[in-house]
């Protein structure tokens, strides 16, 4: 499973990748909005940092403004993929974008019948949000299961990006299931180490390694 971080905050980003679990990134105009910084510059300085796609969204709904923005932020590195929203317009510029090769995430999927339209649109990823249908007290996990077993189905090379992760839970889940990708904030990768009893065990080790009055 391939790890992307979602989010535009670059020292963050830095830091992942550092420790050598960075597949990716994804953002989106509202985490742009949040790092207060300007749009083709921070992708800029994400893509200098992670060799792995890098998803940068279009913000015009036409299907003619969406190639024009796509074609504006392809120039900014190899590794940018061009995010669309799940629409006919999105679907057609996700066409138009991948027959001559450009790596497009299709975004914003709630249902298993967007995730196959995008599919059939040649869909480099497909970002269903799980949390997002959480929030609406539906099952975003057992979306990711449809869409699996329809990709499955027909063999999709379409990858699944799980999306709007917003726990360990949610991690496990998507991964059980067999998601291809799992983009989380930072702090749900960082929170993925952590369990009690590893600290404990720690804390036992180095007490008992102190006693013997060694050192390495
Ligand atoms: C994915 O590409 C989205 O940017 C993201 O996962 C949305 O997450 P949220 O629902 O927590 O905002």
């Amino acid at each position: 499973m391939k790890f992307f971080v979602d989010t535009a905050e670059v020292n963050e980003i830095r830091e992942l990748a550092d420790i050598g679990l960075l597949d990716g990134v994804t953002t989106n105009p509202s985490l742009i909005a949040k790092s207060g910084r300007q749009f083709k510059e921070v992708i800029a300085e994400i893509c200098s940092i992670v060799s792995g796609p890098v998803s940068a969204e279009v913000v015009s709904l036409d299907y003619a403004g969406m190639m024009r923005e796509a074609a504006e932020l392809k120039k900014i590195a190899k590794n940018v993929t061009i995010k669309v929203p799940l629409t006919i317009d999105g679907l057609k510029a996700c066409k138009a974008l991948t027959s001559e090769g450009t790596m497009v995430n299709v975004t914003l999927c709630f249902s298993a019948n967007q995730a196959l339209l995008a599919a059939k649109a040649g869909a480099s990823f497909i970002s269903p949000f799980v949390g997002r249908l959480d929030d609406i007290h539906l099952d975003g996990t057992e979306l990711i299961a449809e869409i699996r077993q329809i990709y499955d189905n027909y063999a999709f090379d379409t990858e699944i990006l799980a999306a709007s992760l917003r726990t360990p839970l949610h991690v496990k889940q998507v991964a059980l299931i067999g998601a291809d990708v799992a983009t989380m904030p930072p702090a749900v990768i960082k929170g993925l180490v952590k369990h009690p009893l590893t600290d404990k065990g720690i804390e036992q080790f180095m007490a008992d390694w102190k006693k013997t009055g060694q050192s390495l």
